[in-house]
């Protein structure tokens, strides 16, 4: 049963042409899938409408079995806690918590015990190699380092998806290899990734599979240089 399927999907903001105009596209479980196009072509509508932070003007949106398109506040916000981790271009995390308050919130706020929560922090920035600045505050981090403490907070809830717009958009090319090499062991360890970039090399390097969307519409989808038998070594 493929994790996201949607169907005819169309949202329109404003009185222009749709951001996004009959996408159907359907994602199978540990795929890795960049999502490219230009500027405006609608890959973050895309991507917010996965996450359940958007809903369709028209066709249906499905995660994990929940049809998102037409749920409530309430039901979005719990299927997100439950299915989906995200990360951004800049961050977002809490420049007044510390890394660990940071990663380990997504799991209090679902409710997991506050023992469970650290122990699992612990873990992941182990993991992450961030165990040394598990204390430190954001603003004391380099880029890449603040990076995979938000890939940390987005693995909290161990999510059906990863979701990432962008997530190299502000590094350096050294932290980007870094949060690109990351991206591409965990899905190498099944984790489902979808991956909006306009980063062709970030692109071949992390996905099995690139979607490229132009003017809202679905262009092309092939696999990725990634998947491709050559690249088998590499991963
Ligand atoms: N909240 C909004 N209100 C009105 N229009 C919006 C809104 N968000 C996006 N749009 C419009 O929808 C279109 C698609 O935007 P979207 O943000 O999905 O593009 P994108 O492919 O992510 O671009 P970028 O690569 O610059 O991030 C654009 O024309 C944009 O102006
Ligand atoms: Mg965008």
């Amino acid at each position: 049963m493929p994790v996201i399927e949607l169907r005819g999907v169309c949202r329109r903001y404003d009185a222009g042409p749709p951001a996004l105009d009959d996408v159907t596209l359907t994602v199978e479980p540990g795929e890795a899938v960049a999502v490219l196009g230009p500027s405006g072509s609608g890959k973050s509508t895309l991507l917010n409408l996965v996450a359940g932070l958007d809903r369709p003007d028209a066709g249906t949106v499905t995660v994990a079995g929940v049809r998102l398109d037409g749920l409530g506040e309430a039901a979005s916000a719990r299927y997100r806690r439950a299915h989906v981790g995200m990360v951004f271009q800049f961050f977002n995390l809490l420049d007044d918590l510390t890394v660990t308050d940071n990663v380990v919130l997504p799991a209090l706020l679902a409710g997991t015990s506050r023992t469970e929560a650290h122990r699992r922090c612990a873990a992941l920035l182990e993991s992450l190699g961030l165990a040394r600045h598990a204390a430190a505050y954001p603003g004391r981090l380099s880029g890449g380092q603040r990076q995979r403490v938000a890939v940390a907070r987005a693995l909290m809830n161990r999510p059906t998806l990863l979701l990432a717009d962008e997530p190299t958009g502000a590094l350096d090319s050294a932290s980007g290899e870094d949060v690109s090499r990351l991206l591409t062991e965990l899905n190498a360890e099944g984790q489902t990734l979808i991956l909006v970039t306009h980063d062709e090399i970030l692109a071949a390097r992390c996905a099995t599979r690139t979607v490229r969307i132009v003017d809202g519409r679905v262009h092309s989808d092939e696999p990725s240089a990634a998947a491709r038998p050559s690249a088998g070594a590499v991963r």
